[in-house]
């Protein structure tokens, strides 16, 4: 079979037809990397939506295929319990990070307690080619779907775009939750290094249900854990306070470069805790070091304190910030699900 890849954007760019308008490429595109994503699962799931790609894999939101084949076909609410998330390698990348991250998941999942697994993903299914040849090269994992799919980068992008900071009772949830974590990983033997840390790969899991509650912080994507063989957590504890920095910065001046003159920062916030909290971690970042046991005992309790007395208000403007972002995330709907199903019935 000639490899769908073949009809990447760029090929198409590079001949352009006049009766091929620039939707038709997208769909051709996306249909070839579907049938793709099949192959190589063999049709174990159905592609409903990319949910995104980086250097290694590329992860779908997809149906178990096995639950289509009861006769008759169940409703496309019912089908939906049945959606998961599922992680293949980009081609040419190196298969091994997606043995490594199932290896983690593993570890991971074995581990936690029910309080700390809701921070990690849940593992479901996996398969992995031992020795993967031209044509079998089938390496992939399942785990459960977090709906709708954000991340902090979605956070983030939209208070830049509303050119608002990001509320700091959201950022102090993210230290809380995320030290806890990051905490937990660190603390098993040997330790576990996430080693990928940034807004990309943190979710959050809203439950928009009310009484409103702030959302579940779950880090994911454990492709580059354990990458430089050491046992050091140091470089998992920078990329933490360059992540919160950048999130405590959001829409303030000079922070590009991922550093801020503290000065112009401490004039402008008049709340003792937030300015103590921003400056330790800037001084972290300008000194490279603060073990997480100290973050945690010098800024975590504030921080937990911040957002259990947060009040009505604060919390309002987070779930419309929320609401906001998830308005944009385009839902799976039951059209989509059965248009999917008949597509694969038709391969
Ligand atoms: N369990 C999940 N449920 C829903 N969406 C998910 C899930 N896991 C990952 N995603 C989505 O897929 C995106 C890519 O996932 P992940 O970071 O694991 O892959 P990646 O290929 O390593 O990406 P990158 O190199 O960009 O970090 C995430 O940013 C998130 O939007
Ligand atoms: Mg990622």
């Amino acid at each position: 079979m000639a490899s769908p890849w073949l009809y990447s954007p760029i090929a198409s760019v590079q001949s352009p037809s006049p009766e091929v308008t620039k939707d038709d490429e997208d769909s051709m595109c996306s249909n070839a990397l579907k049938d793709e994503f099949r192959h190589n699962t063999e049709n174990r799931f159905i592609p409903l939506k990319k949910a995104g790609s980086g250097t290694y894999g590329v992860v779908w939101i997809a149906l178990q295929a096995a639950l289509t084949a009861q006769n008759p076909v169940p409703s496309a609410n019912t089908l939906r319990a049945g959606i998961c998330a599922v992680k293949v390698p980009v081609e040419d990348s190196d298969e091994c990070t997606v043995a490594s991250e199932v290896d983690v998941l593993k570890r991971v999942n074995a581990a936690t307690s029910p309080t700390m697994s809701k921070h990690f993903p849940e593992l479901l299914d996996w398969l992995l080619t031992l020795e993967p040849s031209e044509n079998d090269n089938f390496n992939w994992f399942s785990m459960a779907a977090i709906i709708p799919s954000i991340t902090l980068r979605d956070v983030s992008s939209s208070c830049d775009r509303s050119k608002e900071p990001m509320p700091e009772t959201l950022v102090s949830h993210v230290a809380v939750q995320l030290s806890n974590a990051i905490g937990f990983l660190h603390e098993q033997s040997p330790p576990i290094l996430h080693e990928d840390l940034h807004e990309g790969n943190v979710m959050l899991k809203v439950d928009m249900k009310s009484p409103f509650k702030m959302p579940t912080v779950v880090l994911i994507d454990f492709g580059l854990s354990g990458r430089c063989g050491g046992t050091s957590t140091l470089g998992d504890e920078l990329m933490f306070y360059a992540l919160l920095f950048a999130l405590a910065n959001t829409q303030q001046p000079c922070t590009h470069d991922g550093k801020l003159p503290p000065e112009p920062l401490a004039l402008c916030h008049h709340d003792k805790n937030w300015i103590d909290f921003v400056m330790g971690l800037y001084w972290a970042l300008e000194l490279e070091s603060l073990p997480l046991r100290e973050f945690n005992n010098l800024y975590v309790p504030k921080a937990m304190e911040r957002v259990n007395n947060a009040d009505g208000r604060t919390l309002s403007n987070i779930e419309d910030l929320l609401r906001l972002i998830m308005e944009r995330v385009p839902q799976i709907t039951d059209e989509e699900i059965l248009e999917a199903i008949a597509i694969s019935e038709s391969n």
